[in-house]
């Protein structure tokens, strides 16, 4: 396996910011990981896994091991009539494996077609779109333990699954390296179509019969409109998370701000979007140098090009700061900073 010094990140995060890593290995199956972790070198070392590095945003240098996960693989384990499960490795893409799913008619990540990042990544923040979240489709989480050395094996309520959070931010943030997940599908497809934006979309294109590639179709073509490719222009989707709120706290900003848009979460939460404080603040298609806040999205910070992650997270810190002077919210990031 080969162990490279002084290595580039800049291919590595979507952000496409410059960082180098002291040491780089990319990991192809377990037995790779157990035999290099052997060595006494990486007791003392800060260790950091990547995947397809599309949440994070390098300030710095990694003056450690970047262990980037490519374990593939999708493999087929149990089978009921009904349902399906299905086992993935870390290193896989996502999108691709929207597609195996959405291409074999196995229902519950169609919803999710075109989200960047790894299988691995999947459960950490409980990736979600378009009213799913992928926690309603994990089974398992299985994940190596960097210090321990040992397999741990996570079910479904183990992983304290939040919105955009888990136990992989928390507990065990920096310890594991995810190296498979298993996936319960359905062969009987519910579709999700509550979400206001897709129900547009699937009007739009005049869809007769709901199918899971009618959705993922759809999902796909909003996404490409609004969202920024990474490989164009450099981003890591929305950059924080919507805050919630409870009923009584909306009530009373909404006095003051009768525009004030919020989504249902539960009989006593609400979700305000990020988006709407952020354009309100006049961030929108805001740009210094070469970092920015995308036109079409205004959760979505952007590298044009040459920015550092030091200038994106300072815009970040000066977006946050002018929505708490307006609206007394403070944001809280989504994506993580290194
Ligand atoms: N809005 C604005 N200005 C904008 C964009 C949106 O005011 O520039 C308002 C509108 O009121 C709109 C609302 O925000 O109705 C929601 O916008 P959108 O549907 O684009 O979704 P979002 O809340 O901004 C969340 C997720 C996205 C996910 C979409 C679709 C978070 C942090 N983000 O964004 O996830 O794709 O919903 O479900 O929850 C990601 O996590 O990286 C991500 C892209």
């Amino acid at each position: 396996m080969p162990l490279e010094e002084h290595y580039s990140l800049k291919r590595h995060n979507t952000f496409g910011v410059e960082a180098f890593a002291h040491y780089f290995a990319p990991i192809r199956q377990l037995d790779e990981l157990k035999e290099l972790l052997i060595a006494d070198i990486w007791k003392t070392m800060p260790i950091l896994v990547l995947g397809e590095g599309s949440n994070i945003l390098f300030t710095r240098d990694v003056d450690g091991l970047v262990l980037k996960n490519e374990i593939k693989g999708i493999a087929v384990i149990r089978e009921t009539p009904d349902e399906v499960w299905l086992k993935v490795g870390g290193g896989e893409n996502w999108h691709r494996f929207v597609m195996f799913c959405v291409g074999n008619h196995y229902a519950g990540v169609e919803n999710l077609a075109l989200i960047p990042g790894s299988v691995g990544a999947s459960p950490v923040q409980n990736i979600g779109a378009y009213g799913v979240e992928v926690k309603d489709v994990i089974d398992e989480v299985v994940a190596w333990h960097l210090e321990t050395q040992e397999l741990m094996h996570f079910s479904n309520s183990d992983c304290a699954f939040g919105y955009r959070d888990s136990i992989f931010k928390h507990t065990y943030q920096g310890k594991l390296m995810i190296i498979w997940v298993v996936y319960r599908l359905s062969k009987h497809p519910i579709f999700h179509t509550g979400y206001a934006a897709l129900r547009e979309e699937l009007d739009r294109s005049g869809i007769k019969a709901l199918s899971l590639k009618a959705i993922s179709d759809a999902v796909i073509r909003i996404r490409t409109r609004k969202l920024p490719d990474p490989a164009k222009i450099g981003n890591a989707g929305s950059f924080f998370k919507n805050p919630q709120m409870s009923f009584a706290q909306y009530e009373t900003l909404k006095a003051q701000f009768p525009d004030l848009p919020a989504f249902t979460v539960d009989k006593h939460t609400v979700k305000i979007p990020a988006a709407w404080l952020i354009e309100q603040c006049g961030w929108k298609g805001y740009r210094e140098g070469d970092a920015g806040v995308h036109a079409h999205q205004a959760l979505v910070l952007v590298n044009y090009g040459k920015a550092t992650g030091k200038q994106i997270l300072e815009l970040a810190e000066r977006i946050r700061q002018s929505v708490y002077e307006r609206f007394g919210i403070m944001l809280e990031r989504e994506v993580n900073v290194w």
